[in-house]
Parts: structure tokens; C-alpha cells; sequence
């Protein structure tokens, strides 16, 4: 298990950044996105996750309205598994609480099957998919949708395995 420090994404860290998107991402963002995405914005939560190696992940989401929407978290694929993409994912959804959003939305590619195991397990459903979303391979995106604790609890860990009455089908078995 990976103990990572959590903290705002800078600007300095953008270099480490844009190197693990390339790796991990088949459609990566533009270092100019991600430069953006560090700025002081009200409505964006950008951070890293940090270990002694230096960034071992990161995440960005924004507050639309009453909604938080995700658009990427993002672990280096060597400290994959070790508990680092759910300590992101819980930050994430903790300041969004705290800032009073209590609903939560991303989209995934259908085949993401670690990444979709991830969101269902802080209480993501599968509530719609976007045809042919990603313009690389013309995958399908699984709009996941999630009402996070209004009570400012820690979002909900013991969904791993269950399915929402009318949850959209998601993973492998869609292809
Ligand atoms: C998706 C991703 C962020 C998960 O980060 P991670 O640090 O590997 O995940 P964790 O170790 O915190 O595991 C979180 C959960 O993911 C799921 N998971 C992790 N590895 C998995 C695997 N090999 N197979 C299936 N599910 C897996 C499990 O539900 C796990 O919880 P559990 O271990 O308590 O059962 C990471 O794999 C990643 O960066 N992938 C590439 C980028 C990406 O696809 N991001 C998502 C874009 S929407």
C-alpha cells in the first residue's frame, strides 16, 4: 500500500505529469491542458499524489454547476495496485463534499475495466453510454454517475461487487 502526500497540482509538476499521461493515455491531454488545468482555478480541483519517487499519480475534476465531474485520474503504471488511484479518487470526492457537491460524474471507456472496478467502488454507477466517444478506436465511453454522502461521511467502499438497480452494463462484456 502506497501512503501518498496529497497536495494542489503546480505548475512545476506538469513535466513528471505530462510524461506519465503519455504513457498511460492513448489520447493524452495537451501539456498546454494540463498547464491550464494547474492555474488557480475556483471552479477546478487539480493535485497530485506524491511519494519519495516524486509524482505517483494525479487527478482533475471541476465543479459544474451542482455536479463534480472527473476528467482524469491517472496513477504511473509501476505503483498501479497498491492503493494509489483510491486515495486520489477518495481526496477527490472528499473536497467535493466539503464544498457541498453531493453529485459525482466521469466517463470511461468501456474496456477500462481497473478504472471502472475503481469508480464502482466509491459508489459510481454506470448510467449511460456515449457511442464510438473515443476518436482513437471509436470506443464507447460508460457515463458512471454517483450521489456522493451528503452527510460528509467517507463515500461508500463496499459497493465493489454490487450493480444499481437499472445500471447500465459496463465493462468487457459490452464489447
Ligand atoms: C485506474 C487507475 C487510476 C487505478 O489506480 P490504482 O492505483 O492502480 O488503483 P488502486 O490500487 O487504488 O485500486 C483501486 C481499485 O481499482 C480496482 N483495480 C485495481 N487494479 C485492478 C485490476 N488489475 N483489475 C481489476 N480491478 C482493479 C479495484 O477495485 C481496486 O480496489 P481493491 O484493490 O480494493 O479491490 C490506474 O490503473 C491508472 O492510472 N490507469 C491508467 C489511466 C486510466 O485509465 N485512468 C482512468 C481514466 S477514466
Amino acid at each position: 500500500m502506497v501512503d501518498l502526500q496529497i497536495r494542489r497540482m503546480s505548475p512545476d509538476d506538469i513535466d513528471e505529469i505530462w510524461r506519465l499521461e503519455q504513457d498511460l493515455f492513448t489520447l493524452p491531454w495537451s501539456k498546454a491542458s494540463l498547464l491550464f488545468e494547474a492555474g488557480d482555478h475556483r471552479n477546478a480541483l487539480s493535485i497530485v499524489g506524491l511519494d519519495e519517487g516524486g509524482v505517483a499519480g494525479y487527478a482533475i475534476g471541476w465543479f459544474l454547476s451542482d455536479e463534480f465531474h472527473i476528467g482524469n485520474v491517472a496513477v504511473a503504471r509501476e505503483k498501479q495496485g497498491r492503493g494509489a488511484g483510491k486515495q486520489l479518487l477518495e481526496h477527490m470526492l472528499r473536497e467535493a463534499l466539503a464544498r457541498g457537491t453531493s453529485i459525482a460524474t466521469l466517463e470511461v471507456r468501456v474496456s477500462n475495466v481497473k478504472a471502472i472496478a475503481l469508480y464502482r467502488r466509491y459508489g459510481f454507477k454506470g448510467v449511460a453510454v456515449h457511442k464510438r466517444y473515443y476518436s482513437d478506436n471509436g470506443e464507447d465511453a460508460l457515463v458512471m454517475f454517483a450521489e456522493l454522502d451528503k452527510q460528509g461521511k467517507s463515500p461508500d467502499h463496499s459497493q465493489t461487487s454490487s450493480r444499481g438497480v437499472g445500471d447500465v452494463s459496463d465493462g468487457k462484456e459490452d464489447e
